[in-house]
């Protein structure tokens, strides 16, 4: 039997309108959704200017959705800065697509991993392999950190 090659991206990208609260649920209610048919599953954090966001799953799935968010117009500047073509398995399994707008209401250990994360968004070219490991250090954190 062929194995399903899985792949994982990681892009940053700038908010090219106001979100509000209602934008961001009805967003991430859709890409959920959809995330569930195509077998997606990731994390997007956001500082309420920049988003961060890693997808992975089936190659063909993460082409079809990479080309709809790269087309996206309510975010612009777009930038994958990494990519991993054969992942061995799934790292953020957990979550069809978590959610997280930083700065909000953490507990003082957070503090530090929240504030690198605001750094790296804050760079005109953030560092691909840094954010990664970045984005394992909040999925290793509690579930319940998650907004919506
Ligand atoms: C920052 C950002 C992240 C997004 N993440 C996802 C996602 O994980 N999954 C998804 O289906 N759509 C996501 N979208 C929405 C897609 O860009 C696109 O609108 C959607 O996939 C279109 O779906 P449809 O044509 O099937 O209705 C995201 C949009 C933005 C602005």
């Amino acid at each position: 039997m062929k194995e399903i090659k899985l792949k994982q991206l990681v892009y940053v990208s700038n908010h090219a309108i106001h979100f509000s609260d209602d934008d961001l649920s009805q967003l991430m209610k859709k890409a959920r959704t959809k995330n569930k048919r195509l077998n997606i599953t990731g994390l997007l954090l956001s500082d309420n200017q920049h988003f961060l966001q890693v997808i992975e799953g089936p190659e063909i799935s993460i082409n079809e959705l990479i080309s709809d968010i790269l087309a996206d117009e309510r975010h612009n500047k777009i930038d994958i800065i990494f990519n991993n073509e054969n992942i061995f398995e799934r790292e953020f399994s957990r979550w069809s697509m978590g959610y997280k707008i930083l700065g909000k209401g953490l507990p003082d250990d957070y503090k530090a991993l929240d504030n690198r994360l605001k750094d790296i968004l804050s760079v005109a070219k953030p560092n691909g392999d840094l954010a990664h490991q970045l984005l394992i250090e909040f999925r290793n954190l509690k579930n319940s950190f998650l907004d919506i």
